[in-house]
């Protein structure tokens, strides 16, 4: 069994890439990235590295053959860009002889949902589910670490929590569940045509999420809604892009999203698309899913910067 993980030098691939290490092979394992020079450490383990990029894709096929599994792992360029990369891996995949094709996709895939970020899943699902190519999707919801690790430390600092997410409700999971769940579909049968909704394990409003930062952070956070309009207004105003800007990232190294996907992400959780909370990560890692509660308490070098990191 051959497994092929694209975008591998992003976070989640090569936490992905780690953990697929520990029960394959490293000479079953394939990372593909732009970047194969930052995967050195990874192929000096044994695992094949190869470069591609989605925006070129008459090289696809070449670096996706000889792969029996291939986790697709969504890009950043949110819109058509996006789509079109995506809708060229699926089609290089299944060129190159891929029998299963493994897709992190989001929750609240819906065609009414408004977040410009599901749009794209939505459109790549359906592009998946008409391959022909056996498939698995996993709907991830919002990482719960980047609440811990971005949203929280800056409402501590400012104290204040600005949201055009009202009450809504989001069951913000753990990427180290997500990425569980991923490794867990692509060394075990049985999970062709198998959609995951891959949750934390109970539903928050950012009021909620906020009022624990401030017990946890040991400070005091206002919960601060606002309209969708005016949480633009203060993204322009702090300077975010309105869309995504290729190589822009995050204090964790990660893509940044532009405002205008923020704000609609927002309205989606305030419409409700995103209430879903569901046991997939048990069923698939076979441990609970962990609590936001728990994501904030490993992460808190972000929230107390005094303390030590669990
Ligand atoms: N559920 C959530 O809350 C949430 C939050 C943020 C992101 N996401 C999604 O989850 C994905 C993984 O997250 P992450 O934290 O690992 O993000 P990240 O560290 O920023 O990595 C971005 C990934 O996109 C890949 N990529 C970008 N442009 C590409 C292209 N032209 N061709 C092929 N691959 C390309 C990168 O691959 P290489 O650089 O190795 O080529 C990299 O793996 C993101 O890309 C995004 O779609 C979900």
């Amino acid at each position: 069994m051959r497994i092929l993980v694209t975008g591998a030098s992003g976070s989640f691939g090569r936490q992905v890439a780690e953990l697929l290490l520990r029960s394959v092979p490293a000479s079953e394992l394939v990372l593909v990235t732009r970047t194969p020079a930052a995967l050195s450490s990874l192929a000096a383990r044994g695992a094949q590295v190869r470069a591609a990029d989605f925006d070129r894709p008459e090289a696809l096929p070449r670096a996706f053959h000889a792969a029996e599994k291939l986790l697709l792992i969504s890009t950043l360029a949110v819109g058509a860009r996006r789509q079109r990369q995506h809708r060229s891996a699926i089609e290089a995949a299944l060129a190159a002889g891929v029998r299963h094709i493994v897709y992190t996709s989001s929750a609240g895939i819906h065609p009414r949902n408004p977040s410009l970020a599901v749009a794209d899943h939505v459109f790549t699902e359906d592009v998946l589910r008409r391959s022909g190519a056996a498939f698995t999707i996993l709907r991830d919801s919002q990482y719960a670490e980047v609440i811990a690790t971005i949203l929280a430390p800056m409402a501590l600092e400012s104290g204040k929590w600005i949201m055009s997410a009202g009450e809504g409700r989001i069951a913000f999971v753990s990427k180290h569940d997500c990425i569980a769940s991923a490794a867990a579909v692509l060394t075990t049968p049985g999970h062709e045509g198998a959609v995951y909704e891959i949750t934390g394990p109970e539903l928050h409003s950012f009021r909620e999420a906020a009022a624990l930062a401030a017990e946890i952070g040991g400070r005091p956070i206002e919960y601060v809604p606002v309209s969708h309009e005016e949480k633009l207004a203060l993204f322009d105003s702090a300077g975010v892009p309105r869309e995504y800007v290729e190589g822009e990232t995050n204090s964790d190294g990660t893509g940044v999203w532009g405002s205008e996907e923020m704000v609609s992400y927002e309205r989606a959780i305030r419409q409700g698309f995103f209430s879903i909370c569901s046991r997939h990560v048990e069923m698939l890692t076979g441990g609970p899913a962990r609590t936001l509660r728990e994501v904030f308490l490993a992460n808190l070098h972000a929230l107390r910067p005094a303390a030590p990191n669990r």
